[in-house]
């Protein structure tokens, strides 16, 4: 790829020198006026600035997808997070692989459309490169936090994305206060303050139906449980993930391992495509091998479900060995 591209610069100069041999002034003009905006426009490509500048401004960038073939295989840096009124139509494909993991009878498009009347249709995060640094806490609900201690270096991170039902309230010590944003589905969904994003993953039509209500009628309390159907939350900052997103997730990342990923898994890969670097707490078990919640009393043992539990720990630990992110495992 490098190059492609220092080959394609060195062809327009090669031309525009060539061209400009011998011909007449105006000539002249117009074809140093054309090879000027050309080349303002190869520059001010995001590719061309990561190829000269760096992916990003920290030390170590986690797309940055150079000399490694395992990351590269999995990693697609054009992959999108967020689903918006741009790309909120789905090819056949991808509506089909969605609904086989809960089938429906609502209909996407009527609940798309409505979607973007009601919540921000913004492309964020589409800032990544050379002069941004942003770090990034995933932080899972694992009993390994208990007695951690990495409260205050998980308030360090520009942004801190919790999990599901997660809370911090008494449990500041460990897992911090700070949550930007808070990664949930219906049935797990819990009231969060003003200045937090409402990330919804939404695993069947029915979660945007729900989301919707949720900021207008409330009148939907059930999906295939009971479910609030009400929360404190901020409308305009509200964000959906894309249902390709978590097609891709469970295509690349998964290798087609369990049905669907696990709500935390998602949320790391959604993080690698947001953040510029990756600390990840509160994910795998605690020292004796058990899988519980941080901010529950009995030690039971975490039901991996559909999710290939185990195949997710190993991709994190992979990506700890590679310093693609860094995997704090508690005390
Ligand atoms: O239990 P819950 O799904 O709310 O937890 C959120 C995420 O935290 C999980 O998807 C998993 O990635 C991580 N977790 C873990 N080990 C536990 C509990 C949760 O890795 N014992």
């Amino acid at each position: 790829k490098h190059k492609e591209y220092y080959i394609c610069i060195l062809i327009i100069i090669t031309k525009i020198l060539f061209l400009l041999k011998g011909s007449r002034d105006e000539t002249r003009y117009i074809i140093l006026s054309v090879s000027v905006v050309v080349c303002v426009f190869i520059f001010s490509r995001p590719s061309v600035q990561r190829l000269l500048f760096g992916a990003c401004a920290c030390g170590q960038c986690v797309s940055d997808i150079a000399h490694d073939t395992w990351f590269q295989k999995r990693y697609d840096p054009y992959a999108q997070p967020l689903l918006t009124k741009k790309n909120c139509i789905l090819s056949n494909a991808l509506y089909w692989w969605w609904q086989l993991q809960y089938k429906s009878r609502v209909n996407y498009n009527a609940v798309a459309e409505m979607l973007f009347g009601i919540f921000p249709n913004e492309e964020d995060y589409s800032d990544a490169g050379p002069g941004r640094c942003r770090t990034c806490a995933v932080v899972g609900n694992s009993g390994n936090l208990k007695g951690s201690h990495y409260g205050a270096l998980i308030d360090a991170h520009d942004l801190v994305i919790r999990i599901n039902k997660g809370p911090t309230e008494g449990f500041e010590q460990d897992v911090g206060s700070k949550t930007s944003h808070r990664i949930i589905y219906p049935e797990s969904a819990v009231d969060m303050d003003n200045s937090t994003h409402l990330v919804l993953i939404p695993f069947k039509t029915v979660d945007l139906q729900w989301l919707i209500s949720v900021f207008t009628t409330k009148h939907i309390d059930r999906t295939y449980v009971p479910v609030k159907p009400s929360i404190k939350a901020n409308r305009d900052k509200v964000m959906i993930l894309h249902p390709g997103f978590l097609k891709y997730i469970q295509e690349r990342w998964m290798q087609k391992h369990g049905r669907y990923p696990s709500t935390g898994f998602i949320t790391l890969i959604f993080a690698l495509h947001i953040c510029d670097q990756v600390s990840v707490f509160g994910f795998g078990a605690d020292e004796n091998g058990n899988w519980h919640h941080y901010f529950e009393q009995n030690k039971h043992h975490h039901n991996a479900g559909n999710h290939g539990g185990s195949y997710e720990y190993s991709i994190a630990l992979k990506l700890h060995e590679k310093k693609r992110i860094h995997l704090y495992k508690g005390w």
